[in-house]
């Protein structure tokens, strides 16, 4: 059967396509729908990252990868994972469609939800995919997000997005081309924030340098060399330099940032904050990533009375 072999592929999945069709961004998690290619990616991708976890993945990850007790042989079930998330961090794993805008996944993470792609990566294309999938979303992320501290961080990061949603609507709104300018450029700099840290950061652990960053604990290829190759810069972390950084999705990243601690992280995302408010993230060098009509309006738009 068609629907059976096509499964719940990246890009390819009538289900998802679908859900967009209808405008559904949050959705469910139909694991009747996986295919058995879909669940033979999952094992060879797990059986292949593991060992790497081992030697570059931070401790707290791998406590988290324990604690949510992840089935190398099988595709998450989203209920299963929240069921050992929840009673640690309130954190909860949602299934989502597809893109969600800036403002809005932000603001998921301030309730601690974490928007997450149910769809998995073909089986010829384990190696590098520019769209989340399945295995970054719950492999990647969801075991950080049982330490207490880090997923404060995701919280506190929600909270700074709608601080930038109140100060957008404050703004005066009669040049739009102006304020614009100014809610870009703050998208921007939360953007680059996340990729830095959430994304691709890592941490000093004892003597040693560990990976917390998500984009890297979830690829096969990049998570060694971000550790150990001498092509990649590894600098200790200066918010006046990530904000201004831009960076590129489709190749290795040649410029990783160092936080000390989880503690020093969350410090960061309130300093984020203050410049927030002194105007300090409303010129930020422009570059990538570029401002996304959609991402725009979800900070103006937001509802932020709550
Ligand atoms: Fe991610």
């Amino acid at each position: 059967m068609a629907t059976v072999d096509i499964g719940l592929t990246t890009t390819k999945a009538p289900f998802i396509e679908n859900a967009q069709q209808n405008g559904d961004m949050f959705i469910h998690q139909p694991y009747e729908l996986y295919s058995d290619e879909n669940q033979e990616t999952w094992r060879r991708l797990y059986a292949r990252i593991r060992p790497l976890w081992e030697s570059y993945a931070n401790s707290k990850f791998m406590d988290g990868v324990d604690n949510l007790m992840l089935d190398p042989q099988s595709v998450p079930r989203l209920a299963d994972v929240n069921k050992y998330l929840q009673p640690l961090t309130a954190f909860e794993a949602k299934a989502v469609a597809g893109y969600v805008p800036a403002y809005i996944f932000f603001d998921c993470l301030r309730q601690r939800q974490f928007p997450t792609t149910i769809t998995i990566r073909e089986g010829n294309k384990l190696d590098y995919l520019p769209e989340p999938d399945i295995f970054h979303d719950i492999a990647g992320h969801v075991p950080m997000h049982t330490d207490k501290r880090f997923a404060d961080v995701l919280v506190r990061f929600g909270e700074v997005a709608k601080t930038a949603a109140l100060r957008a609507q404050q703004l005066n709104q009669s040049d739009l081309a102006a304020r614009d300018k100014i809610v870009e450029s703050n998208i921007r700099a939360m953007a680059r924030f996340f990729w830095y840290t959430i994304e691709f950061g890592l941490m000093k652990q004892g003597s040693e340098l560990k990976v917390y960053g998500s984009g890297l604990l979830s690829s096969l290829a990049e998570i060694q060399h971000s550790i150990e190759s001498p092509q990649v810069q590894r600098y200790p972390i200066r918010l006046e330099w990530v904000i201004n950084q831009y960076f590129e999705i489709d190749h290795f990243q040649e410029l990783l940032f160092i936080v000390d601690s989880f503690d020093h992280l969350f410090d960061l995302v309130d300093q984020l904050e203050s410049w927030l408010h002194e105007g300090k993230l409303d010129n930020t060098a422009g570059g990538e990533p570029r401002a996304n009509p959609e991402d725009l309006s979800s900070f103006l738009n937001a509802k932020v009375d709550d």
